[in-house]
């Protein structure tokens, strides 16, 4: 099949990337499965190791068509609420069932959480090329209460860019965050990207 958005979507501006999204929608499944999309996997299974309370309510931040959250409950977490700006995304996501509360707002706004309402944020593909911008970073984690986790990933594109590993390496030295994990591997090896992913526990 040819990679018809993955040729496109990394060249998309992050407020253009709503648009390329509602015409991705329904075969956004297909085309990344093909590809071998294993960042939502292999986050999955390093949270599992640092989290004892599989029922521990996890917010799946940009959670598209559920890809990612379908990893997150293959691991044993059964409590999954979906947020994401695209609601042509999340009608796809709807069809799996996997969230308790599923989600759609306007990235113009404020992130329509409250405060530590969540012990556990993944942001899994989200941030970076093509899609959200790098405040939601900042937004995300200040949403975290003391110990919260915050799982995510960069991708090779985004790696690309420094002030994304810059913007973790400060929140880490300037003793906001610890680094739980770290590691670079596959993303979407059929199109020879890689990632890095990312657990952070607030301090
Ligand atoms: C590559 S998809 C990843 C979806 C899902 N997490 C997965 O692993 O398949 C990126 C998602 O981020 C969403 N997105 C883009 N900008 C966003 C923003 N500012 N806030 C939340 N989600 C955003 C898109 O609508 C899309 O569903």
């Amino acid at each position: 099949m040819e990679n018809n958005y993955l040729n496109k979507v990394y060249d998309v501006s992050t407020s253009d990337s709503r648009e390329l999204y509602a015409s991705w929608a329904t075969t956004y499944d297909q085309e990344v499965i093909e590809n071998g999309y294993a960042t939502p996997d292999r986050i999955a299974k390093a949270l599992k190791e640092y989290v004892s309370d599989k029922s521990t309510l996890i917010l799946d931040y940009g959670c598209g068509t559920g890809l990612s959250g379908l990893a997150l409950q293959s691991v044993g977490f059964k409590n999954l609420d979906g947020l994401d700006v695209s609601k042509e995304m999340v009608r796809i996501a709807e069809k799996k069932s996997l969230y308790k509360s599923l989600k759609v707002f306007d990235p113009d706004t404020k992130i329509p959480i409250y405060s530590e309402q969540y012990k556990i944020i993944t942001a899994i593909g989200v941030i970076g090329s093509g899609a959200a911008p790098l405040k939601v970073f900042d937004d995300l984690f200040s949403l975290l209460p003391p110990s919260g986790l915050f799982a995510f990933s960069f991708n090779d594109h985004t790696l690309g860019d420094p002030i994304y590993e810059e913007k973790v390496e400060h929140y880490v030295d300037s003793g906001r965050a610890a680094m739980l994990h770290k590691n670079y591997g596959s993303h979407l090896p059929k199109a020879n990207l890689k990632s890095n992913i990312y657990i952070l526990k607030k301090l």
